[in-house]
């Protein structure tokens, strides 16, 4: 099944605000939160998913080839990943898709149509404990393979959720530093909020103290991605939540090469936001990225298809970036370069 077949089946069962779209670019959910809308005008998710469109590729397939398709697995802190690419964390899956899937369910779901198709999923957290406790236990069932994302709540509360996290023995532990902005997290206790170096620090301290990488999502320019690397992170995430979190914020494609510049290869960059297909992926990783994560389609093709539609899709973006990489004669993902684009 394909992703169009998948959102089809996924249609109507996935809430009021959610369409199930052909091509999920944010126009149809809009402002449409609760729900995966953005916040305010509802307008980044869309710029996100247009963004990537300004870039074209610029096919060369005058190169030596065996016949071979090319090879698009890579590091990931240490793992090997199949493909350059992660399913991104959702939390309170009822809340935005209505009830038909809860987090539990759609947890396990990715996490273990993720780690089938030789990747990882990351796992969201949000006002029920017990999601993230589970999701800590299904990380540990697969020996691992997930990665817990905390949000920025008082140092206390971040301090105890990673009890569980760490004992998962996660690829990882993230915290999405910018999910303060999300409009339901307002005057929730405990609270959440920015969080400075020396924070930052501590919690990458204590995850390093148990083996375990740490990585900053939600980082939107140079300067954040400077703190983070002073703080010591393994990995950031140029994110701006699928814009959830703060409206008239730049695509995540517009920033993500001074982020890349700004670093120096000093610490791993990975980035999401409107990412489609393997053709943007292959965008992604000519722009700078090591990596990318997906979000809303992948739950579109979990009420779709669940774990099989998941395992789907993942493979549609395998093939597609296969596909561009051949095309554009990379042998491997370290050839995918930024002279293999053309800005529109
Ligand atoms: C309904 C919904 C819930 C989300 N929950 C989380 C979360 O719990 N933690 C997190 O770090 N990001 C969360 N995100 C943000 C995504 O992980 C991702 O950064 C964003 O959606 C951009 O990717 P996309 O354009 O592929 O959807 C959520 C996004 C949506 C749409």
């Amino acid at each position: 099944m394909g992703y169009r077949e998948l959102a089809a089946a996924a249609r109507g069962h996935m809430g009021p605000v959610c369409k199930a779209c052909p091509t999920c670019n944010g126009r149809a959910c809009g402002g449409g939160v609760p729900g995966p809308g953005a916040k305010g005008s509802g307008t980044v998710a869309i710029r996100n998913f247009e963004a990537w469109e300004r870039w074209r590729l610029v096919m060369d397939t005058l190169y030596a080839s065996d016949g071979s398709d090319p090879d698009p697995s890579c590091d990931f802190l240490g793992r090997r990943l199949s493909l350059p690419l992660m399913v991104a964390p959702l939390g309170d899956v009822h809340r935005h898709y209505g009830d038909e899937l809860d987090d539990l369910d759609y947890n396990g779901m990715v996490l273990r149509a993720a780690k089938a198709e030789g990747t990882l999923a990351w796992t969201g957290d949000g006002l029920r404990p017990e999601v993230h406790e589970r999701a800590c236990g299904l990380i540990a069932g697969l020996g691992g393979a997930g990665i817990p994302t905390i949000k920025p709540w008082s140092m206390g509360a971040v301090l105890k959720k990673l009890e569980p996290a760490l004992a998962a023995h996660p690829a990882a532990v993230a915290m999405d530093v910018d999910g303060a902005g999300l409009p339901f997290l307002r005057g929730q206790q405990p609270p959440a909020g920015p969080k400075d170096v020396a924070q930052l620090r501590e919690l990458a301290d204590a995850c390093h103290g148990a083996g375990v990488p740490f990585v900053a999502k939600g980082i939107l320019g140079p300067r954040g991605a400077l703190k983070a690397l002073e703080a010591g992170v393994d990995a950031i995430v140029v994110s701006n939540h699928g814009g959830r979190v703060l409206d008239g914020v730049p695509a995540t494609a517009e920033v993500l090469p001074s982020v890349v510049d700004a670093v120096g290869g000093e610490l791993c960059v990975l980035v999401d936001g409107g990412i489609r297909s393997g053709v943007d992926l292959f965008r992604a990783l000519a722009l700078g990225a090591d990596a990318a994560l997906v979000c809303r389609p992948v739950a579109v093709a979990a009420f779709g298809g669940r774990e099989e539609g998941v395992r789907a899709y993942l493979a549609q973006l395998r093939a597609e970036f296969v596909d561009a990489m051949a095309m554009c004669g990379a042998r491997g993902v370290a050839e995918v370069t930024r002279d293999m684009l053309l800005e529109a």
